[in-house]
């Protein structure tokens, strides 16, 4: 009876992991170059005395950090032309694929020309999988698959699971892929940035 409730809690516990993971990974489908820090930036920048009242520079040669950029993921194609779609995500034998985003400059920046334009960027796409949850659930629910699942490996983190992580051997496995960085997210996302 006491083995049997253990298990049950056991079990709820997982699914609880598992649907939290699950929505978690949708929460945060943002993009960490769109700033969510406009206004304070802004009342920064009007505050200093560091606004030169020197001829305005080209809105497109302002930096990365005073634009909102689209996310690359979100590239769409023009009409039947997909050449401008990111071909992958994440680096492929350490080369990123590029695409055109469309960048905005930042409420209250001056610049001159148009505000909008399109400028070159990685393609990599994040979805809300966060590198130290994914070892965590590695290391204390990788035996019976969690980081498989979080991770978007739903087949073989069955597997997983019916062996009790490879008996062991598989659970120690995934830890250090994770750990030497070749077990990611199975979209081809990448860790979401801490910040
Ligand atoms: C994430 O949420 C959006 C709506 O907010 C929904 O359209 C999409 O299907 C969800 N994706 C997943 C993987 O659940
Ligand atoms: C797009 O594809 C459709 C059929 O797939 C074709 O009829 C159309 O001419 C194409 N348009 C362009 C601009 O290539
Ligand atoms: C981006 O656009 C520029 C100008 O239109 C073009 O020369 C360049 O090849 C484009 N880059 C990519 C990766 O599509």
């Amino acid at each position: 009876m006491i083995r049997f409730r253990r298990l049950l809690l056991f079990t709820a516990l997982l699914l609880a992991v598992v649907v939290g993971c699950a929505a978690g990974a949708n929460i945060s489908t943002g993009s960490p170059t769109q700033h969510n820090f406009v206004l304070q930036e802004c009342a920064v920048l009007m505050l200093s005395d560091r606004r030169p009242d020197s001829p305005l520079i080209p809105c497109d040669y302002v930096g990365i950090e005073f634009l909102a950029c689209e996310d690359a993921a979100d590239v769409q194609p023009v009409g039947n032309d997909t050449s401008s779609v990111c071909p992958y995500f994440g680096p492929r034998n350490g080369v990123y694929a590029m695409t055109n985003v469309t960048c905005e400059v930042l409420p209250c920046i001056e610049c001159s020309g148009p505000r909008r334009f399109k400028r070159e960027a990685k393609c990599v796409k994040f979805t809300g999988h966060y590198f130290l949850s994914t070892l965590l659930y590695s290391i204390f629910l990788g035996i019976v698959g969690v980081d498989r699942f979080c991770l978007g490996y739903s087949a073989v983190a069955v597997g997983k699971l019916m062996t009790l992580g490879g008996v062991g051997i598989w659970w120690l496995v995934d830890i250090f892929l994770l750990i030497n960085g070749n077990l990611m997210p199975a979209d081809d996302s990448q860790w979401m940035p801490y910040w």
